[in-house]
């Protein structure tokens, strides 16, 4: 594709035939240029075993041939139809509490089937025998939204696929018992059999247990993809082949999964209700970049696959988008790296269960804000075609891994505590500074950043470590918070005080965990005359034994008042920063600030809260997320790719306004 891919999800089986013609044509007035087609058509295409029926489709195909428009074709295996779960039943998928779920919705299948893997590799096998060499054909998307509803089966097919996962994994009975601490409370098992996948029990499952069965859950998913993918690229070598991912989303491991992706996508649903939608939005962007990056070459691009032109159908309250709101979160992913803005759907539904999702045509009609806005970020997208295959570069990495996750959100733990919402809050004060991050993995290339932020990294491997404490030592700045390095992959205690493999980098000693019940805040104070004068935390306190570092804060209040809360030590060439508390946002970003003068990257105090601003290639874009005008200092003249004018250096930016500044130097 040339320029910015533009379109939605377009299903044209639930209309009649009657308004393609239409439809094509709207896309055209839209600027659309690439539309996904067919994500759950499969009982329309195959109303009974066997052929495909798919005249339909290629009339279709061939309409948006002729009109130039891109096509990225799905599989359609996501929702199996009525006649499969109707003669085989044992596709579809169990519960942990052992409830057999019933047809009629989506995603009913259970992913270790043999029966429900063959049907779907039939199926896309015989897609791809008839529609190798369209000349719509733009990339395959295979299946839908993996683990969406349904992130792992509890069946007994499912049980026998993970003891032989486990057989692999383990090798002898010994060794797997040992590895989960089988002696703790009777579990030590005497054959294979008697393993299950971590069902409703009395009371917690064993953690490792669980563990593991997270992480053969996303590999029986990514099994699914890659008998799909392999008779895609027999019948159609060279066409790039995408699934669409749900951001920070817990059961699919992407960093795993994206060597297996041409393509990487990514579907966004910020709430329009929540002020900060944003900033969600933008790290599922950066995360999706980050991801991208392992499956090719270094910036390559990436595809918002869906979001929502206005509201969704879904949440309790679902809110229409402000106006200006599509178009600007549309912009933050172009910013970010995406290379195609893509919408779920094209033509809001008349009928089923999403007839009130909006969709880009919206029910309306044209004569719409919707469509009025549909069609200006049409023309928008079509300006940017400059900035289409440039690369993002981030100074920052937030490191992340699926399987820490996994671990740190299992139960019987010192406290609840939430990946996302904890990376937000060192996400938060990176963006409002105008800092872009990626997302690296803990045993991933950091090479090139030059500030590492460690948010509750509870799992890490003994390569992790390293990798961690070698980035250091070249001279990069890093910031650990608390439970950090506190279990190696198996979900066993690293001993000798936390985080045993991080201490002669810190230079310090966790001694014991002082978690805050919900309200409860600790007030701080600055040590030494270091750091953020004064501030409070929250959440989680631990109580550090010093060994070589310096406090930066300390708890002014509580039972730990007068100890350490945040510490700095040098390291090698650099330095390593440690947090065992959750300051408040403004001492949290006060100390981002610090990290990061340190560092050597640049932090914008000036930006209101709401802009953001990002670099990418030659052109940096300046959006408002803001109702209200904002005043900023461009720091000089520029030229706007949007507007073909030239504004700065200061600039009043209009409710929800866009720059996108460039060629610059
Ligand atoms: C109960 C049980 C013990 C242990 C403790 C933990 O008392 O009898 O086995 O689980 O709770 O608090
Ligand atoms: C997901 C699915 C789409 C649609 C949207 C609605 O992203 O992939 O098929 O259901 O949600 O928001």
């Amino acid at each position: 594709m040339r320029g910015i891919g533009y379109g939605g999800d377009y299903n044209p089986e639930q209309w009649p035939e009657s308004t393609w013609a239409e439809d094509v044509g709207l896309m055209a007035e839209a600027g659309v240029n690439l539309v996904t087609v067919g994500v759950f058509s499969w009982s329309r295409l195959q109303p009974a075993p066997g052929e495909l029926s798919a005249g339909w489709l290629d009339r279709v195909l061939g309409l948006l041939a002729a009109a130039g428009i891109g096509v990225d074709l799905a599989t359609g295996t996501a929702s199996p139809p009525p006649w499969l779960a109707a003669e085989h039943p044992e596709i579809l998928p169990v519960t942990a509490d052992g409830r057999r779920l019933a047809p009629g919705a989506r995603q009913h299948y259970c992913p270790s089937s043999p029966v429900f893997r063959a049907a779907a590799v039939d199926l896309a096998e015989r897609m791809a025998r008839r529609y190798a060499g369209h000349p719509a054909l733009t990339m395959w998307h295979v299946s839908n939204e993996y683990g969406c509803h349904i992130p792992a089966c509890y069946c007994q097919t499912s049980a026998a696929a993970f003891r032989d996962w486990l057989q692999a994994r383990y090798g002898s009975l010994d060794e797997l018992n040992d590895s989960w601490g089988g002696a703790v409370w009777s579990q030590v098992y005497t054959s294979w059999e008697q393993i299950q996948p971590p069902r409703t029990a009395p009371t917690y499952a064993n953690p490792a247990q669980q563990l593991d069965f997270a992480r053969f859950s996303s590999g029986e998913l990514l099994s699914c993809f890659l008998a799909e993918r392999a008779v895609l690229a027999a019948h159609s070598p060279g066409v790039p082949v995408t699934t669409n991912f749900m951001g920070l989303f817990r059961p699919v491991d992407q960093f795993r999964w994206a060597p297996e992706l041409d393509v990487v996508s990514v579907d966004s649903y910020p709430d329009p209700a929540d002020p900060e939608s944003y900033l969600l939005s933008a790290m599922a962007c950066d995360l999706t970049r980050s991801v991208a990056r392992l499956a090719g070459t270094p910036g390559q691009p990436w595809v918002l696959m869906e979001q929502a032109p206005s509201a969704v159908n879904w949440r309790p309250v679902n809110a229409p988008k402000a106006p200006g709101q599509y178009r600007g979160l549309s912009l933050q992913a172009v910013a970010r790296g995406s290379d195609a803005i893509l919408s779920f759907q094209w033509r809001a539904a008349a009928a089923g269960a999403e007839k009130f999702h909006s969709g880009m045509l919206p029910h309306a009609g044209t004569d719409s804000r919707v469509w009025r806005e549909v069609t200006g970020l049409g023309a928008d997208l079509g300006r940017l075609a400059p900035v289409a295959g440039t690369p993002v570069r981030a100074p920052v990495a937030l490191l992340h891994d699926w399987e820490s996750w996994w671990g740190l959100e299992l139960d019987s733990h010192p406290a609840r505590l939430h990946l996302v919402e904890l990376l937000g809050e060192f996400y938060r004060p990176l963006f409002e500074a105008g800092v872009t991050a990626d997302f690296a993995h803990t045993e991933g290339d950091l090479t090139g950043y030059r500030l590492v932020v460690v948010p509750a990294l509870y799992l890490v491997s003994d390569a992790g470590a390293d990798n961690v404490r070698r980035f250091a030592a070249a001279g990069g700045t890093v910031l650990v918070s608390f439970f950090s390095g506190i279990v190696d992959p198996r979900d066993r205690i690293r001993l000798g005080g936390y985080p045993a493999p991080w201490q002669d980098l810190l230079g310090l000693r966790v001694e014991e965990f002082a978690p805050l019940p919900e309200g409860a805040v600790v007030r701080l104070d600055g040590a030494a005359g270091a750091g953020p004068a004064s501030g409070t935390c929250r959440l989680w306190q631990d109580v550090i034994g010093l060994r070589g570092a310096e406090p930066v804060l300390r708890y002014a209040s509580g039972h730990l008042a007068g100890q350490p809360a945040a510490t700095r030590h040098p390291y090698g060439a650099g330095e390593a920063c440690y947090l065992g508390t959750l300051p408040d946002r403004s001492t949290l970003r006060g100390l981002l600030a610090e990290a990061c003068g340190r560092a050597g990257v640049e932090f914008r105090t000036d930006v209101p809260p709401g802009v953001e601003m990002v670099r990418r290639g030659d052109y940096r874009f300046v959006i408002s997320h803001l109702d209200t005008p904002a005043d900023i200092d461009l720091g000089g003249r520029s030229h706007d790719l949007l507007s073909a004018e030239h504004v700065g250096p200061r600039v009043v930016l209009g409710p929800r306004g866009v720059l996108v500044l460039g060629p610059l130097g």
